[in-house]
C-alpha cells in the first residue's frame, strides 16, 4: 500500500534515570535512521517521543531520592530530551505524560471506552502491604515467575521471558517496599476483556506476517499458548499518575501502560493541529520502534485499546529490538553497569557518531548483542578512519593538491570508470531496501561497501602515479572520486548526521536529499571545495583502558557490596540458642536523646513489663515514625547505660549494603505484645 505519510514512535523511557546505550540500540537509533531516511526520500513524516513519567518505577525513584514523583520527572526529562538531542535523535516532539494536554488526551480516551461499556468491573482481591499501608502495583511487588521461574518477576511482567504477568500469578510474592509478604484485600478495578477480544487481536496479528520474526513470535504465541489473553486491570489502587476519570474511582490512576501509549497521540497534538491526520486517516502509516519487553503492549495491549475506541488507526508494524548487553553482562541501572550517554560526551567529545555506528553495525536486531570497548575501538579505528575517513580525506587532499581544490572535469570515462558509477548508482536502492526492512545492520554494512568501493577503485587507478603521465586521465578519476564522497554525505546522513553535515559543508555543497545519491554529477567542475579536515580520529589504547577500568571499578563496587554480607559466625546449640529470649513489643513513647544524633530513647510494653531501650535509629526513624510499631525486642539482654540513660534490652534491626536499619516486626498485625519470637 502507498501511504500518504507516516508517524513514527519511539517508546516513550520512564523519566527515572539518565539515557544510556542500551536505550539508544534498543529503539532510538533505529527509530531516528528510519525517519531522516524516510525524510530524506521527501515523506510526509513525524516522529513522536517524550518522557514516561507515571508508573511504579518513578515512585520508587522519588521515594529512593526522598523528593516527590514530579521532581524526579521534571530532572530525568531533562537530562534524557538533552541527550537524545545531542546525539542527533531528530524527534520532532519530545513530550512528557505528566503535560496536562496528556492528562486530558489519556483521561478522555479511558472515559470512551467506559461508556462503550469496554471496560468489566470487577472487585477483585489485590496485594496489599500492610506496613506501607499501600496497594501493591506492578513493580512494587517482585515474585518467581510461573512460566520461567525467574525469581525477580515484576508483578506486571517477567523481563526476563517477558510474559506479561498479574501480580497474583507470581509465585512467593513479596513487596518492593518493605520486603514483606503481601496480603490480599479487595478493591474494585476496571479491566479490559482481552480474554473476549482475543479473536480480533489474533485477526489483526494475522494481518501482519511481515512483522519481524521475533516480534510476530511472541504475538503468536501468546495468542496461541494455554490460558490465552486474559482480562487486564487497566486502572491502579495508586497515587501517581492519571486520575481515574469516572465515579467510584477516588484514589485510583490509571494503570501506567494504559496511559503511555496514549502519550503517542498526545505528543502528536502538541505538536500539530494538524495531528487528527496522523491518527485517524487509513493512509497514515504508524510504526512503533521499542525493545522487546514492550512487545505485549504494543502489539496486544495498545492495539485492542484502539479497536475499542474506534476512531484511530492501528500500528502498521512494531519493529522491536533485542537486548544490549555490555562487556558481557546485562546493563544494569542499579549496579551501574552502563555507558552513560551524558559521560561518554565527556571522554568523547565530538564522536556522537562513532558511537551511532558502533550501536548501528552491533544492533541487538535478531539476538541480543554486546557492546564491548574493545570493538567500539576496532570499528572506528578500521572502520570509520581506515575506510570512509581514508577515502574521504585522500579525495579531498588530492584535489587541492592538483586543482587548488577545484573540481575537475571528467573528460572522457573508460570502461572501468562507467561500470564504477553504475554501481554507485545502485547503493541507495541497496541500502533503501535494507532500511525498509528494518535491517540496519545491513544497510550500515552496504553504505560501509560504497566508501569501500571509492577505495578500490583509488587504489587500483593509482592517480598520485599516473599524474606524471596521465594528467587528463586523472581528473576523471578525481572528478568520480568527488561524485562517491558526495554520495557518501547523502547516504551517510541517515546513519551519520554530524560526519555528513560535516562532509557536505567541506564539499561546499548544500545537503542534498535521497535521489541526489543517483545523481554522479552533484558537483559540477571548477566547483570549489574546502580545504581538508579529518572526519574520524583513531582512539588510542589508553583511551579504551580508562573506560574498561571505569566499568572493572563498577564491578569491583558491586562484588564489596555483596560480600558486604558478613560470613556466618560459628555454630552454637539449641540449649544456647533458647537462652536468648526475644520479644514482640510496641513501641509507646520516643523522643530524641540529647547531644546523641544517632539515637533514639524509647518507651516499649514488651507484655512483659514497660521499660525503656536506647537505640541507634535515629537517623532511620523519626520519633513519629516509629511511635506506635511493633518491634522484636531482646528483653534478657544486660542493663547498659548508654548517655546515662538506663537501656533495658535492645530492639532487633536488620541493616542493609547501604548501612541503613529497619525494625525486624511481625509481618501479620496481629501477634501480642510478649509473644516470643523463636
Ligand atoms: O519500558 C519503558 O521504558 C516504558 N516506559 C515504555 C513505554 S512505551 C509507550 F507506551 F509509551
Ligand atoms: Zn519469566
Amino acid at each position: 500500500m502507498n501511504y500518504k505519510r507516516h508517524l513514527i514512535t519511539a517508546a516513550l523511557p520512564y523519566a527515572n534515570g539518565p539515557v544510556h546505550i542500551g536505550h539508544l540500540a534498543g529503539c532510538y537509533l533505529p527509530a531516528d535512521i528510519y525517519v531522516r531516511y524516510l525524510r530524506s526520500k521527501g515523506s510526509d513524516v513525524k516522529f513522536v517521543c517524550g518522557s514516561d513519567e507515571h508508573g511504579v518505577p518513578i515512585t520508587i525513584k522519588a521515594k529512593k531520592e526522598g523528593v516527590t514523583p514530579q521532581q524526579v520527572v521534571d530532572k530525568y526529562h531533562k537530562i534524557m530530551g538533552d541527550a537524545f538531542k545531542e546525539f542527533g535523535i531528530s524527534f520532532d516532539i519530545y513530550s512528557r505524560t505528566s503535560s496536562k494536554i496528556h492528562h486530558q488526551t489519556a483521561s478522555d480516551f479511558f472515559k470512551v471506552l467506559y461508556e462503550k461499556g469496554s471496560f468489566t468491573e470487577q472487585t477483585t482481591e489485590q496485594y496489599y502491604d500492610e506496613e506501607a499501608k499501600q496497594f501493591l502495583a506492578d513493580r512494587y511487588i517482585v515474585g518467581t515467575c510461573p512460566k520461567c521461574a525467574n525469581e525477580n518477576a515484576y508483578g506486571d511482567q517477567c523481563e526476563k521471558c517477558g510474559t506479561s504477568l498479574s501480580p497474583t500469578e507470581l509465585i512467593s510474592p513479596r513487596s518492593t517496599l518493605s520486603g514483606a509478604k503481601p496480603v490480599l484485600k479487595k478493591t474494585k478495578n476496571w479491566f479490559l476483556p482481552l480474554d473476549k477480544l482475543s479473536p480480533d487481536i489474533k485477526k489483526y496479528i494475522e494481518q501482519h506476517p511481515d512483522w519481524k520474526p521475533n516480534v510476530y513470535g511472541q504475538c503468536k504465541s501468546w495468542l496461541d499458548s494455554g490460558d490465552g489473553l486474559q482480562p487486564r486491570a487497566m486502572t491502579r489502587d495508586l497515587d501517581w499518575g492519571v486520575p481515574v476519570p469516572v465515579p467510584g474511582a477516588e484514589g485510583k490512576v490509571l494503570y501506567v501502560w494504559f496511559d503511555a501509549p496514549i502519550g503517542y497521540i498526545s505528543a502528536t497534538k502538541e505538536l500539530t493541529s494538524n495531528w487528527a491526520s496522523y491518527w485517524k486517516d487509513k493512509e497514515t502509516r504508524l510504526i512503533h520502534f521499542i525493545g522487546k519487553d514492550n512487545i505485549v503492549f504494543h502489539c496486544i495491549i495498545f492495539p485492542a485499546m484502539l479497536m475499542q475506541h474506534g476512531d484511530f488507526i492501528l500500528p502498521d508494524n512494531v519493529p522491536a529490538n533485542e537486548f544490549l548487553n555490555l562487556e558481557g553482562d546485562k546493563i544494569s541501572t542499579s549496579r551501574n553497569w552502563a555507558v552513560w550517554l551524558h559521560e561518554y560526551l565527556i571522554d568523547f567529545k565530538d564522536k556522537q557518531d562513532v558511537l551511532r555506528y558502533t550501536l548501528c553495525a552491533n544492533a541487538p536486531e535478531t539476538k541480543d548483542n554486546d557492546f564491548t570497548w574493545k570493538d567500539f575501538q576496532a570499528k572506528n579505528n578500521n572502520e570509520l578512519v581506515a575506510i570512509l575517513g581514508n577515502f574521504v580525506n585522500r579525495t579531498l587532499v588530492l584535489t587541492h593538491k592538483y586543482y587548488e581544490g577545484k573540481v575537475p572535469e571528467a573528460a572522457q570515462y573508460i570502461k572501468e570508470d562507467l561500470l564504477i558509477l553504475e554501481e554507485v548508482a545502485r547503493f541507495p536502492d541497496k541500502i533503501a531496501q535494507a532500511l525498509e526492512a528494518f535491517k540496519f545492520r545491513e544497510a550500515l554494512a552496504e553504505y560501509m561497501n560504497l566508501a569501500r568501493l571509492g577505495n578500490k577503485y583509488l587504489a587500483e587507478t593509482e592517480p598520485w602515479k599516473l599524474i606524471k603521465t596521465d594528467a587528463e586521465r586523472v581528473k576523471t578519476i578525481m572528478n568520480i572520486s568527488l561524485q562517491i564522497t558526495c554520495n557518501l554525505a547523502v547516504l551517510g546522513e541517515v546513519f551519520l548526521p554530524f560526519t555528513s553535515e560535516k562532509l557536505f559543508a567541506l564539499l561546499n555543497v548544500n545537503p542534498l536529499k535521497w535521489g541526489g545519491a543517483k545523481q554522479t554529477n552533484n558537483m559540477p567542475a571548477g566547483h570549489l571545495i574546502r580545504k581538508e579536515e579529518l572526519l574520524f580520529s583513531k582512539i588510542e589504547d589508553t583511551e579504551i583502558d580508562i573506560q574498561i577500568q571505569k566499568l572493572q571499578a563498577a564491578k569491583k563496587k558491586n562484588e564489596e557490596q555483596v560480600s558486604a554480607i558478613a560470613s556466618a559466625k560459628t555454630a552454637i546449640s539449641f540449649e544456647e540458642f533458647e537462652k536468648i529470649d526475644i520479644r514482640i513489643g510496641t513501641v509507646l513513647e520516643a523522643e530524641k536523646v540529647k547531644g546523641a544524633d544517632k539515637l533514639l530513647k524509647l518507651l516499649i510494653d514488651t507484655g512483659l513489663d514497660k521499660r525503656v531501650i536506647v537505640s541507634g535509629i535515629a537517623q532511620f526513624y523519626t520519633p513519629e515514625e516509629i511511635k506506635g510499631k511493633q518491634v522484636s525486642v531482646l528483653v534478657n539482654l544486660a542493663p547498659r547505660k548508654i548517655k546515662g540513660i538506663e537501656s533495658q534490652g535492645m530492639i532487633l534491626m536488620a541493616q542493609n549494603q547501604q548501612g541503613e536499619l529497619s525494625v525486624v516486626a511481625p509481618v501479620k498485625n496481629n501477634v501480642n505484645n510478649g509473644a516470643g519470637v523463636k
